[in-house]
């Protein structure tokens, strides 16, 4: 086991070194002018519904205990962050998560990561944090650092397997075929940039979880629920790589 964990840490070293000597792009890059121009206009972007509804959100339910909107945003880019308490286990939660989580606490419903108020809250907290550089860290306590790690190992050995009908890895499309068009795609060297998405395909807004369950039905592989640790661990090991970039804030995609 210990030999085997070496041996992924190997690799995660590989694959976040070798990524830091080649540019990295935003998938902003990778969309055609029309929809760049698209994202930078505010009275026509479609976004701008979700950004708009999440700042009545907070004004109305989080304002209270938060303050402005603003104040948190240089949280917003450190998700997912590793939360633990005396009683259960370590686990990740990225901002929809700890937007359900405080939502709860404001009413007794439960929230969806792709309902409408979650989505608009996390645009607006998404906007607010443009141009912040992404930073992600490991637990506070020493003694959970094994924890998290396996968690950052668990992702890129996903990263690297083959899977689903078509039998294709994460690393096959977005290391190797970038720039080349899949479908009505273009496929980008998948850094996480700029969340929640609208993406005209979907015609509508999707957090992380929708992307990333995508690209499982996209080789036809199972695909796993939203908010599972599965997808929490490729959040954590693809904000790793992209460390450092800035912020795009919420995103444009085909
Ligand atoms: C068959 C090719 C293919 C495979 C395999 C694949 N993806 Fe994707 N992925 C795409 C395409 C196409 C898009 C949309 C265009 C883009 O942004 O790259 C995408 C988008 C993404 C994005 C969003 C990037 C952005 O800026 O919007 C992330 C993150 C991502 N994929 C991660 C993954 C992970 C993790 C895996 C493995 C579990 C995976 N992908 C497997 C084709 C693939
Ligand atoms: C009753 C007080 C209260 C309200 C109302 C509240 N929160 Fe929170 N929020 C907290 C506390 C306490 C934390 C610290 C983490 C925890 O206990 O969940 C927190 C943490 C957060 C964080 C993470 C901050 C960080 O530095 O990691 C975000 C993001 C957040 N809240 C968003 C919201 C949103 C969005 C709303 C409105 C729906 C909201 N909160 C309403 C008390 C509140």
């Amino acid at each position: 086991m210990k030999r085997r964990l070496v041996i992924i840490g190997g690799l995660i070293l590989f694959l976040v070194s070798s990524i830091a000597h080649s540019q990295r792009l935003s998938g902003n890059t990778f969309l055609p002018p029309e929809l760049m121009s698209l994202g930078k206009d505010e009275a026509a972007n479609p976004l701008s519904l979700w950004n708009d509804q999440g700042h009545a959100i907070w004004e109305a339910k989080c304002q209270e205990c938060h303050g402005k909107i603003s104040s948190l945003a240089t949280t917003v880019v450190q998700f997912p962050k590793w939360i633990s308490n005396s009683t259960s286990q370590g686990r990740l939660l990225n901002l929809e998560d700890q937007i359900g989580v405080c939502l709860s606490r404001t009413s007794t419903q439960k929230w969806s990561n792709e309902s409408n108020e979650v989505l608009a809250l996390s645009t607006a907290l998404s906007d607010t944090a443009k141009g912040q550089k992404i930073r992600i860290e490991g637990p506070k306590a020493k003694s959970e650092h094994e924890a998290w790690q396996e968690q950052m190992n668990l992702a890129a050995k996903i990263y690297v397997t083959r899977q689903g009908r078509l039998n294709l890895a994460c690393t096959q499309c977005h290391d190797q075929k970038i720039g080349i068009q899949l479908r009505s795609d273009v496929i980008s060297p998948a850094f996480v940039t700029g969340f929640p998405i609208y993406r005209q395909s979907w015609q509508t807004a999707g957090s992380i979880d929708r992307r990333l369950r995508a690209c499982y039905s996209g080789v036809q592989a199972l695909v796993p629920p939203s908010g599972s640790p599965e997808l929490r661990a490729l959040e954590l090991f693809l904000k790793k790589r992209s460390e450092g970039m800035p912020w795009d804030g919420p995103s444009i995609r085909r």
